[in-house]
C-alpha cells in the first residue's frame, strides 16, 4: 500500500482511538498503535498491563499478534502514539522487544515506523533505522 498523507492520517486517527482501550492501571502511560497490512487492512492495538508487571504487552505487539492470529503476515507500516494519561506530548518510539517482533514479520529495509505528535507532525523511520543489524529468521540459516 502506498503511504499517502491521507493514509498516514487515517493510521494516526486509528492509533489515537486505541488509546481509549489502553489498560494501564500501573504506569498510566497509554499507547495506541495502528498496523497497516499489505492488503490494506488495519489492525489496532493498545498496551495492556498486568499486576505482575512482566506479562504486560505493548500496543505494537498487541496489534501484531491480533493480525498474525487472524492470518495476516505481510505488513507495510505501523503508527504509534502515546503519552501520560493518553496525552500525546512527544513521539513514542517502540521498545526493543517490539522492534524485534517487527523484525520477525517485516522487511527491515521497507517497513515504516510512523511516530506522531499530531496529524500534522508525523515522522517516519524504516525498521532498519531503528534496529540496525537486527537478528532475524535468515540469520538462523547461516
Ligand atoms: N509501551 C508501549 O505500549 N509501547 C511503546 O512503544 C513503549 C511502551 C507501554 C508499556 C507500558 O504499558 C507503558 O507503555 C509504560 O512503559
Amino acid at each position: 500500500m502506498e503511504l499517502t498523507q491521507n493514509l498516514k492520517i487515517e493510521l494516526f486517527k486509528k492509533a489515537c482511538d486505541m488509546l481509549n482501550f489502553s489498560y494501564t492501571p500501573y504506569s498510566n502511560f497509554k499507547v495506541g498503535a495502528a498496523l497497516l497490512c499489505q492488503d490494506g487492512k488495519i489492525f489496532g492495538g493498545c498496551n495492556i498491563e498486568n499486576a505482575a508487571y512482566g506479562p504486560s504487552n505493548c500496543a505494537e505487539r498487541t496489534a501484531f499478534f491480533k493480525a498474525v492470529s487472524e492470518g495476516h503476515l505481510k505488513f507495510d507500516a505501523i503508527m504509534i502514539v502515546g503519552g501520560p494519561e493518553g496525552n500525546i506530548k512527544d513521539y513514542c518510539p517502540p521498545c526493543g522487544v517490539c522492534r524485534q517482533v517487527m523484525m520477525e514479520f517485516c522487511n527491515p529495509d521497507t517497513f515504516k515506523i510512523l511516530l506522531a505528535k499530531s496529524e500534522n507532525d508525523i515522522v517516519e523511520y524504516t525498521l532498519k533505522e531503528l534496529l540496525p543489524l537486527g537478528f532475524g529468521n535468515a540469520d538462523l540459516q547461516k
